[in-house]
């Protein structure tokens, strides 16, 4: 794993959409990884400008979303479904065909998540996963004891998790208590992994899963053992950890940042 700090959340996420381009670039037919959440829009705002103002094309790319809720068919306004589209499909040349998220509304989810994990091992695996962290320290919706094998499931949301994302619904009751989430398993499979988060909400937990125990309390520490991880920060998330002198180094020094810089 390696860590990087930026001085704020448009430097994170314009580097995170960059590293991104640069993979679409090297590999049209790339299989992305892509998450939700606050902290994702400043990254899709910037891939948008990617593709309108330096003809970055995601024409041949497939993408496959961590997690959906249970019970928000693709039009509800709430669904992650309706999220990828408005922030992210609509706006540039990706086929919507081969964009996959979880289906919440499925008659059988343990059908539907075998199906996916099909999905996703059919186009080749993912080459980048994109992530994101809840307040539990959640990768998708893997919640604390998440299994580090765990595969594409459902999954019943905590408390903490309930009340970090239910303001984000017109009424914060309709928000549903289960969803349906790529395993700490699926996740660990993907070929490179990008953490992105940002604000000092998130310092503790960040702390935690980088520089803590490996544990499936944090379901994000899974990623120590990862072996191509970065997890990019801005300042305001980075002020727990005990070795960002040596993480700014890195990015200062080493080769495979250099164009970055
Ligand atoms: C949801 C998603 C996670 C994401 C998290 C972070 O819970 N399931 O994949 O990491 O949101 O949310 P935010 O960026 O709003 O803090």
């Amino acid at each position: 794993m390696e860590v990087i700090i930026l001085p704020d959340s448009d430097a994170a996420a314009g580097l995170v959409a960059n590293v991104i381009a640069d993979a679409v670039r090297a590999k049209p037919n790339l299989v992305l990884g892509l998450a939700t959440g606050r902290t994702m829009e400043r990254l899709y705002t910037r891939l948008v400008r990617l593709h309108t103002e330096d003809g970055v094309s995601f024409a041949n790319v497939h993408t496959f979303n961590l997690d959906e809720y249970v019970g928000l068919p693709a039009e509800d306004k709430h669904s992650y479904r309706h999220y990828m589209n408005e922030h992210l499909f609509d706006q540039v040349d990706v086929d919507l065909a081969n964009t996959h998220l979880p289906n919440g509304v499925a008659d059988e989810i343990d059908t539907e998540c075998a199906d996916y994990e099909r999905r996703i091992s059919d186009c080749g695996g993912i080459d980048l996963q994109i992530l994101g962290i809840g307040n539990t320290g959640h990768i998708g919706f893997n919640e604390p004891l998440s299994a580090m094998y765990s595969r594409t499931r459902a999954k019943a949301l905590t408390p903490q998790t309930i009340a970090q994302n239910s303001p984000l619904f017109d009424n914060p009751e309709d928000m549903p208590r289960r969803a349906i989430t790529m395993g700490v398993g699926t996740i660990l499979d993907a070929r490179r992994c990008i953490l992105l988060a940002t604000g000092e909400a998130k310092a503790g937990i960040i702390a935690e899963a980088v520089e803590g125990p490996v544990t499936s309390m944090i379901s994000a520490s899974a990623m120590q053992l990862h072996p191509k991880c970065t997890v990019i920060i801005d300042e305001s998330a980075a002020t727990k950890l005990k070795q960002h002198e040596y993480y700014r180094w890195l990015f200062e020094n080493e080769p495979e940042w250099e164009s970055y810089r």
